[in-house]
C-alpha cells in the first residue's frame, strides 16, 4: 500500500490545455472535462490511466467518439491513440455530501474546492500528479452571486462566469468558489507598472474584519519585488474566507482560498497573535506563486520543495515587518515544541520522505518547520550574496517546471562551487541531532570541542554526521564581547576549535540565531546562564539562556533536588527592568517552557514524567515569581498600558504581551482582581482575553464567561476562543469534564475544523488535563477520534498525533494510551489517513 519515491515514473502523457463546465448542484453538480492530451516522449508506459474517486462517469470520448472505460481501484483505464487526442468525460458529485472538505464541497451554503494534495480527482478523471501541468480555461453555470475560478476574469453574464488561466500548473492548484460574498477591492502595482486587482472575498456581514488581511497582502507583494525580485503575473490576485477548511489556507493560482482564521481580523475580535498568524499566513500563499505554483513539485516527496522555502520566506517577511529577533525566538519555540516532538518520537520522518501511504500525514512540522531550517542552514553556509545568486539561478532554470530537492540543492551547487553532498543528509536523515560541548583553557589557548549524534527514528537505526553551522561567539568575564559571532562548520562526529589570543577564559555562546535544528547539551552552572542572559549580544541565546535557566529550576523542583531558584529570580528581575529592552522581548523571557518541553526533558534525562508534578511546579516557579517581583509589577504594568488607539503593530502588541505576562504574576497574588477590572474595560480582543484567562484561573470566570458569550455568539471565530480557553485554563483535575461537557453544548459543531480544534486542541495544551490518572481523557479523546474519522478523515488523524508520546509516561499511562489506540484502530471502516498515523504512532 506505501507509496515509494525510488518507484517514480513520468507520467505516460502530457496535458495541452483542459477545459472544465461546472453546472453547479449542491446534490448533483455536473464537471464536463475537455482534455487535449499527448503522448510523452520522455515516458516508459503508454499506459492511459487517469485518477477518479467518488465519481459518477456520466459518459466519456475520445476524439468525439463515445467509449466506456474500465472504472479500476482509484480511477479508470482507457484504449487511446498513440498520438495527441481529445478526451472528453461528464461527471456527476455531491458537495453537499462532501464532508472530509476535500475536492468540491460547500461551507455554509457556498460552494469551494481543496485540491493540494489529491483532491482534485474527487471533481473529476484526471492525471491527478503535479508533473501534469496544463493551463486551464473554466466556464461555472449557477444560480450563485459570485462564480470565481482561477487566472483572469474572461466573460460574464446571468447565471455564468468564465476564467482563463494562462500559467500551466497542475491539478492541486485547481480552485472554484461559487455563492453569496461581498470584496473588499484593492490594487496594486507592479515594480514593471502593471496594474493588479485585488479582491478579498468574505461572507456578507465580516467586511469589517478585511482592512489587515488586504493590507498584508500588499505588503507580501512588495516585499517579494524588493527581496526575491519576484512579480506577480496575472491582472488579478483574489483570496476568499471560508468558514470550514481543513488547514491555514491554499495558494491556490490567482484564487488562494483561506481559513476564515487565517484572514479574517478586527481589533474587538483579534489577539495580536491571531493579526501576526494572520500576516504570516498571507504572505506564505502569496509567496506559493513564485516558490510552488510558478516552479511546482515532481511528486509529493518534493513537498518540502515549496513548503521549506515559503515557510523561510515568510519567516524573513515577518522577521522584516516586525521584531526579527522576537520573531525568531518565536520560530523556534514552535520548532521544538511541534517538530522536535515530532522527530524523537514515533512519527519521526525525513524532510524527503522515501515512502508514505497517505499524502495528507504528511502536512507536518518536518516538512515545513524543519524544512525551512534546512534553507535558512544553507544561507548561512553559504551566505546571503550567495544565497540570492542561488535563488535568480532556481528561479531561471526552474520556472514552469515541476522540480525536486535534487534540484534545488544541485542549484546551490552550481552556483557557488560548494559541494554539498555532506548537508543533502539533512533531507534524507531523521531524528534530530545532539550535540553536545565541552571546553577546554589551557595557557591562553580555548577550545571548544563539539560531539554530534543523531538518536535512531523508525526504520532508520543508523545515523550519520550531519554538516552543521554552528554559530559561536565568545564573551569576556567582564560581559564585553571577545570574539564576535562566527561560522564553525562541523562535518565529523567529533570536532573542535580553538581561539588565541584571549587574555582570560571567556563565556561561550554556542548556536546563536538558532544557526541549526540541534539540541545543544551543554551542563553549565546557573551563573554561566544568569550572565549569558544579562551580556549577550545575540537576542537569541540571551532568551535561550533565561530559558535553559527556568527549565534548570522547574526541572529541580521536580525530581526534587536543589533549585537554582534565587540565580533565576534575580536575573529575571534585572532583565526585566531593562527598559533598553524590547517589551516583547522581556515577555517572552518571562515565559516558561511548556509542560510537554519539560516532559521530554525529563524523558531525554531518564526520569519518567509526571503530568501533575510539571504542572506543579510550573504553579509553584510563578507563585515564587509573583512574590519576588511583587513590588516591580504595579510600575511596569503600569508602563505597558498603551494609551493611543489599537494598531495591531510589533510595538503595541510587545507592550501588551509584556503586561499580560506580569498579569499572570500579580493574578497569584490578588485572586484575579486585577484581571477583573482588565476585563471590564478592555477594548480589545487581546486584553479581554487575557484577563478573561487569568479570570479562569483564578477560579472566578463563570459571569465574564457567560457576558462574553453573550457579546460574541454570533461570531464563529470569537466562539472558538470561548471553547479553548475553559479547556486550556480548566484544573487538571477538572479539564476532561469540561471537555465533555463543552462537546454537549448546542454550539459545538464538531463538523466544523476549527470547533474540533478549539476544544481537543486546547485539551492537548493542558496535558495534566488531558494526562490526569484516571485515563478519562484518553477515552474522551479516542470516542471523538472514532466519530469524526469517517466524516473527516484528515483532521481525525491529524489530531491523532496527540498519543504520539505515549511511550514517554509510566506503565499505566502507557497501558490506558495504548489500549485506547487499539480501540480506534480496530474500529471497522476506518480511514488509510488514520490508520497510518496510529499504526505508526502503536509500532514506531
Ligand atoms: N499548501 C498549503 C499551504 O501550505 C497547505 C495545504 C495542505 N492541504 C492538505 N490537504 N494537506 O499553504
Ligand atoms: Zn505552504
Amino acid at each position: 500500500q506505501p507509496i515509494y519515491l525510488a518507484d517514480y515514473t513520468p507520467p505516460a502523457y502530457l496535458i495541452d490545455g483542459v477545459e472544465l463546465d461546472f453546472q453547479l448542484h449542491p446534490t448533483a453538480t455536473r464537471v464536463i472535462s475537455r482534455i487535449r492530451f499527448t503522448p510523452n516522449a520522455a515516458a516508459t508506459s503508454k499506459d492511459f490511466f487517469l485518477h477518479g474517486e467518488g465519481l459518477t462517469l456520466i459518459r466519456a470520448s475520445v476524439d468525439g467518439r463515445d467509449i466506456t472505460p474500465e472504472l479500476v481501484d482509484g480511477g479508470l483505464k482507457a484504449d487511446v491513440p498513440d498520438a495527441p487526442f481529445l478526451w472528453e468525460a461528464e461527471v456527476e458529485i455531491s458537495p453537499e455530501a462532501n464532508t472530509a472538505l476535500e475536492g468540491l464541497y460547500m461551507s455554509n451554503g457556498m460552494y469551494c474546492t481543496q485540491c493540494e494534495a489529491e483532491g482534485f480527482r474527487r471533481i473529476t478523471y484526471y492525471p491527478d500528479r503535479p508533473d501534469v501541468m496544463a493551463p486551464f480555461k473554466v466556464r461555472i453555470d449557477g444560480d450563485e452571486l459570485v462564480m470565481l475560478s482561477n487566472g483572469n476574469p474572461v466573460a460574464s453574464g446571468d447565471g455564468w462566469a468564465e476564467w482563463d488561466d494562462p500559467w500551466p500548473k497542475p491539478a492541486y492548484l485547481f480552485a472554484l468558489v461559487a455563492g453569496n460574498l461581498v470584496a473588499r477591492d484593492d490594487s496594486f502595482t507592479t515594480m514593471s507598472g502593471k496594474e493588479v486587482d485585488l479582491k478579498l472575498w468574505v461572507r456578507p456581514g465580516d467586511e469589517g474584519k478585511t482592512a489587515f488581511g488586504m493590507q498584508a497582502l500588499k505588503d507580501s507583494m512588495k516585499w517579494d519585488e524588493e527581496v526575491y525580485g519576484r512579480e506577480y503575473d496575472l491582472d488579478i490576485f483574489q483570496i476568499v474566507a471560508v468558514s470550514d477548511f481543513n488547514m491555514g489556507a491554499m495558494e491556490n493560482k490567482g484564487l488562494n482560498i483561506f481559513n476564515t482564521s487565517a484572514v479574517l481580523a478586527s481589533p474587538e475580535t483579534s489577539t495580536d497573535a491571531n493579526f501576526e498568524r494572520i500576516e504570516a499566513i498571507i504572505a506564505h500563499e502569496y509567496f506559493h506563486n513564485w516558490t510552488g505554483n510558478r516552479i511546482t513539485c515532481r511528486d509529493w516527496f518534493q513537498l518540502s520543495l515549496k513548503e521549506g522555502l515559503t515557510v523561510f520566506r515568510d519567516q524573513q517577511f515577518s522577521g522584516d515587518m516586525r521584531s526579527e529577533a522576537v520573531c525568531r525566538i518565536n520560530d523556534v519555540s514552535a520548532l521544538r515544541g511541534r517538530q522536535f516532538r515530532e522527530d524523537n518520537g514515533p512519527l519521526a520522518h525525513q524532510v524527503q520522505p522515501d515512502s508514505f501511504v497517505e499524502i495528507n500525514n504528511f502536512y507536518t512540522a518536518t516538512i515545513y518547520e524543519k524544512g525551512a531550517e534546512l534553507i535558512r542552514m544553507m544561507k548561512v553556509l553559504v551566505g546571503d550574496d550567495a544565497y540570492d545568486k542561488a535563488l535568480e539561478l532556481y528561479f531561471e532554470r526552474h520556472d514552469g517546471e515541476a522540480a525536486t530537492i535534487e534540484d534545488w540543492v544541485k542549484v546551490f551547487e552550481d552556483s557557488t562551487g560548494r559541494d554539498l553532498t555532506q548537508f543533502r543528509r539533512w533531507y534524507k536523515q531523521a531524528g534530530t541531532p545532539r550535540v553536545a560541548v565541552s571546553e577546554d583553557w589551557t595557557d591562553g589557548t580555548y577550545t571548544l570541542t563539539f560531539k554530534q549524534s543523531t538518536p535512531p527514528t523508525p526504520g532508520q537505526d543508523e545515523k550519520l554526521p550531519q554538516h552543521i553551522p554552528l554559530a559561536v561567539g565568545l564573551l569576556g568575564p567582564n560581559g564585553d564581547e571577545v570574539q564576535p559571532t562566527q561560522i564553525l562548520e562541523m562535518t565529523e562526529a567529533e570536532q573542535s576549535f580553538t581561539f588565541e589570543g584571549l587574555a582570560a577564559k571567556p563565556v561561550p555562546s554556542i548556536l546563536r540565531h538558532f544557526s541549526a535544528p540541534v539540541i545543544l547539551e551543554r551542563d553549565s552552572t546557573a551563573q554561566e546562564r544568569a550572565f549569558l542572559l544579562a551580556h549577550d549580544t545575540d537576542p537569541f541565546n540571551k532568551w535561550e539562556a533565561g530559558r535553559t535557566l527556568a527549565k534548570d529550576v522547574l526541572v529541580a523542583l521536580i525530581t526534587e533536588e536543589d533549585a537554582p531558584l534565587d540565580d533565576y529570580l534575580n536575573a529575571i528581575a534585572v532583565m526585566l527592568r531593562d527598559d533598553s529592552l524590547d517589551p516583547a522581548f522581556r515577555a517572552l523571557t518571562l515565559g516558561l517552557p511548556s509542560q510537554d518541553d519539560l516532559a521530554q526533558t525529563l524523558f531525554d534525562a531518564g526520569v519518567t514524567p509526571d503530568p501533575m508534578k510539571i504542572y506543579r511546579a510550573q504553579q509553584t516557579l510563578w507563585q515564587a515569581m509573583a512574590e519576588h517581583l511583587q513590588d516591580l509589577l504595579p510600575r511596569l504594568m503600569a508602563e505597558m498600558e498603551v494609551t493611543e488607539p489599537f494598531q495591531p503593530n510589533a510595538e503595541q502588541a510587545g507592550k501588551r504581551a509584556l503586561g499580560l505576562g506580569l498579569m499572570n504574576l500579580l493574578n497569584r497574588l490578588d485572586g484575579g482582581a486585577a484581571a477583573q477590572t482588565l476585563y471590564d474595560r478592555a477594548d480589545n480582543m487581546t486584553l479581554r482575553l487575557g484577563a478573561l484567562g487569568y479570570l479562569l484561573q483564578a477560579q472566578k470566570g463563570d459571569t465574564a464567561l457567560s457576558a462574553f458569550r453573550r457579546q460574541f455568539e454570533d461570531d464563529e471565530l470569537v466562539m472558538d476562543k470561548w471553547f479553548s480557553m475553559q479547556v486550556y485554563h480548566a484544573a487538571p483535575e477538572d479539564a476532561v469534564d469540561v471537555t465533555d461537557k463543552l462537546t454537549k453544548d448546542t454550539a459545538f459543531n464538531w463538523k466544523n475544523p476549527n470547533r474540533f480544534r478549539a476544544v481537543f486542541g486546547a485539551l492537548m495544551t493542558n496535558p495534566a488535563g488531558f494526562h490526569n490518572a484516571s485515563g478519562d481523557g484518553y477515552k474522551l479523546f479516542a470516542d471523538w477520534l472514532i466519530k469524526l474519522d469517517p466524516v473527516n478523515p484528515q483532521i481525525a488523524a491529524r489530531m491523532s498525533s496527540a498519543f504520539e508520546t505515549w511511550r514517554r509516561y509510566d506503565v499505566d499511562r502507557q497501558a490506558m494510551m495504548k489500549a485506547q489506540i487499539e480501540r480506534v484502530l480496530a474500529t471497522e471502516g476506518l480511514s488509510r489517513d488514520s490508520q497510518e498515523m496510529l499504526g505508526r504512532i502503536l509500532n514506531g
